[in-house]
This record gives structure tokens, sequence and C-alpha cells, in this order.
């Protein structure tokens, strides 16, 4: 391979040569086909740099996709606007790449790009966030967490925590930071913490909102849950940027929470700030989610190269911490 190496080496040519001699550019033009003929080039559509734990995501396909590792990445920062992303695909089918990998902001409105990429024969690996289109065909695989066990287990982990507290008569009042709406990683976790909501009758979920998956929002959605509920027992915060907006906010508010407080706080993605907060007890419960996902990405596509066979989705293994 690789069918676009004179096309990237052209467009690797006019960034870096622009100015030079004849000669130069036909030297130039030599070293870096030379340079790339082994190398696959992989178009990462990535979200955008909302979350510690995106940058962790981002880190990990950049440590991957190296030279060393036969890969020569091209990165593209969506910056939470699924146009921004479609637009990055499309730049990616018309630089011929071998593989996208997409890591989509929300769920729907990829079918139309989607078949543009498979119509040009690249796969489109899905890493992080799924998709909901009505082919299965137009993506290789999914890699990713799976976010509705992710809100099962919270349900499950505050169900024990309240039973052994001695807390199941008492009402029970919840509030949830919500991620991104229609995103995969808001969807299921929030489906599957109702799972065991809908199981408690003394459980009252007083309202949703989305914090966008980011600090500034949620510490203005958590201030205006906290003016609207004077008695918030519980808060879910679908991330663990969007935590530490509802800590901001209930510091401010002179309310206690974690461990020893008042407030109940439930959160995802165990990213390194916030296991420190559960080891301070400010944070109850953290969940984990996995943004190594290079290796395993890369894995997938050695085995698409060698022409074998790949899992349709792929769930990484994840734990909590509490
Ligand atoms: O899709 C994964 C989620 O997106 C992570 O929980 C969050 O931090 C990120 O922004």
């Amino acid at each position: 391979m690789k069918k676009n190496i004179c096309l990237l080496a052209c467009m690797l040519l006019f960034a870096a040569g622009c100015g030079k001699q004849q000669n130069e550019e036909d030297f130039l033009y030599q070293d870096v086909t030379e340079d790339m003929e082994d190398l696959i080039v992989v178009g990462v559509s990535q979200v955008g740099s909302e979350s510690d734990w995106r940058l962790a995501n981002t880190r990990s396909y950049q440590e991957t996709f190296t030279e060393e590792n036969g890969y020569y990445l091209i990165f593209e920062d969506g910056q939470q606007k699924q146009e921004n992303q479609v637009k990055a695909l499309r730049n990616f089918i018309l630089q011929e790449v071998d593989y996208i990998i997409l890591d989509p902001v929300v769920e729907t409105g990829w079918d139309a790009v989607l078949q543009e990429a498979k119509d040009a024969g690249i796969p489109v690996i899905l890493s992080d966030r799924s998709v909901q289109v009505e082919d299965d065909s137009l993506y290789a695989c999914w890699i990713g967490s799976d976010f509705t066990i992710e809100g099962v287990n919270a349900g499950l982990w505050l169900k024990d925590y309240l039973e052994k507290e001695g807390r199941t008569e008492e009402t029970i009042n919840i509030v949830t930071l919500q991620g991104t709406y229609d995103s995969t990683a808001q969807i299921g976790r929030t489906q599957g913490f109702e799972c065991i909501l809908n199981t408690q009758k003394n459980w009252k979920m007083l309202e949703k909102m989305s914090g966008e998956f980011t600090q500034a929002k949620a510490k203005e959605v958590m201030e205006y849950f906290l003016k609207m509920y004077p008695e918030i027992h519980v808060v879910i915060c679908e991330n663990d940027n969007m935590a530490f907006g509802a800590m901001d906010a209930m510091k401010e508010a002179g309310r206690s929470y974690g461990k020893n407080g008042d407030i109940i706080l439930i959160s995802f993605d165990a990213t390194q700030a916030a296991l420190e907060a559960v080891e301070k007890g400010e944070i109850n419960v953290d969940f984990e989610c996995n943004p190594n996902l290079g290796p395993i990405v890369d894995k997938a596509i050695k085995k698409l190269e060698q022409g074998q066979e790949i899992e349709k989705i792929q769930y990484v293994e994840e734990t909590y911490f509490d």
C-alpha cells in the first residue's frame, strides 16, 4: 500500500515546499513518498476537548498512531459540533485515507457521510461513542465503553450504599447532570441508572439537565438545581468535569457533599483528579470509563490489514472506585 501516498505527499509538499526550486521539490517529493510508503494513513475525527477524559483519549490516539508504529495520523478536532465532524470525514475521503476513526459527538445523523466513506472503500471504526444508522455495514466496528452498564452499576451502588446507611424507607431526592444530549455516553448512563431508579419506589428524580460534559456549564446547572430544590440527597454527574462543576456550585452555596457530607456525589470517568477527590471523600464513587482506546483500535486495524474478521462491538473492561 498505500493508495493515497501521492496525494498526501503533494499536500505535505505544498505545506512544506512553498517557494522551493524545482529540483529541491523533486528531492523533497521523493523523500516524503519514500518515508510514507509503508504507513497506514488514519484520519481521526475527535469530538472536541471538553473534558479531561477527552484529552487523555486524544493522547492515546496520538501516542498510538505514530510513524514508529507504522501510521500517518491526520487529526481533526470537531469542537463538539457534528457539522465539523462531517466536514472532517469528507476531507478524509477526499484525501483517500486508509481508515477513518470516528468518535461521534452525537448518535444520529451519520448515514449519508458514512455511506460516502463506504462507497469510497474506506473502513470506519467508531471509537468511544457509537451511531444509530439504518445499515450497520456502514462501519467496521465500535470500540468503547458499555455506558448502560456503567449507569446500571451506579444505580446498584447507590441502592447498596443506602441499604448500608439504613435509608431504605427515606425519600431520596436525586438530580442528574447529563452529558451532551444524544451522545452515547449520555444515553447509556442516563438509561442505565434509570433501570435501577424505576425499581426503587422511594427514589425521586427531581430533574435531569445537560451540563454538556463541561465544568463551567455543570456549575451553572447545579446552581439552578440548588435554587430550585432545597432538599437534594444525590447528584449524579455523567462525567468528572461536571462533578467538579457541581462541587464548585455546592461549595459556593455552603452545601456539604461526599463521604461526610449531606449530598451523595456519583461520577463517571475516574480521571486522575477525580480519583484524588474520591480519596479525599469529596466524590463518593466514580465509575471508570477507559480513555486508552488507541491500542485497541490499532489491534482492529492490524487485523483488518491481514484480512481477518473483527468483532462488531468491542467493549473495554472497566471498574469503579469508592
Ligand atoms: O464519551 C465519553 C465521555 O465523553 C466521557 O465520560 C466524558 O468525559 C467525555 O467528554
